[in-house]
């Protein structure tokens, strides 16, 4: 009986295990890898300094440059959210299309952001803009 009850918890166990799926995190693995040093794994960045992800207006009306900023960095003088920032982000040029797209998604739909889910297509087409 107790054999019973010990294989039925296992089995438990492991189908909730199977359950856990959070569709964001791959993304969320690399957000934290190659992203939170710098805009924090709350998105907040730093305010003058590193702008925001998290309810940042910049992400909603830039959908299409994101993925380029992602794969070449940027210089530029922004507003995000109504606060200037002009320090330069480092690309990530080892991210593969998969990898930006997912990064993007974690970040979609983080910290009460709900911007709506980005394709691989989507993705692909932005970097066709912005090849190097
Ligand atoms: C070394 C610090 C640093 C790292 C690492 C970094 N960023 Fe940035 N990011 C910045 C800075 C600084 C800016 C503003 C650039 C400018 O003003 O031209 C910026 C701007 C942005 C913007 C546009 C502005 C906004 O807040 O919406 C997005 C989107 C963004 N980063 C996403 C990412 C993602 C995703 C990653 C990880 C793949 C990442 N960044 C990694 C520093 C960084």
């Amino acid at each position: 009986m107790k054999l019973i009850s010990v294989l039925f918890t296992t089995m438990v166990f492991i189908f909730l295990s199977a359950c856990d799926t959070n569709p964001y995190k791959h993304g969320e693995i690399m957000y934290q890898n190659f992203c939170a040093s710098c805009h924090m794994d709350d998105g907040t960045g730093l305010e003058g300094n590193i702008p925001p992800l998290a309810g940042a207006d910049y992400i909603t009306q830039h959908r299409s440059n994101l993925a380029c900023i992602i794969r070449y960095g940027m210089q530029d003088t922004i507003s995000v959210n109504g606060i200037i920032y002009n320090n330069a982000m480092p690309g990530v040029p080892q991210l593969t299309d998969f990898e930006i797209a997912n990064i993007l998604n974690y970040i979609n739909h983080s910290w009460g952001n709900d911007y709506g889910f980005v394709t691989i297509d989507e993705v692909r087409a932005s970097l066709e803009k912005c090849k190097q």
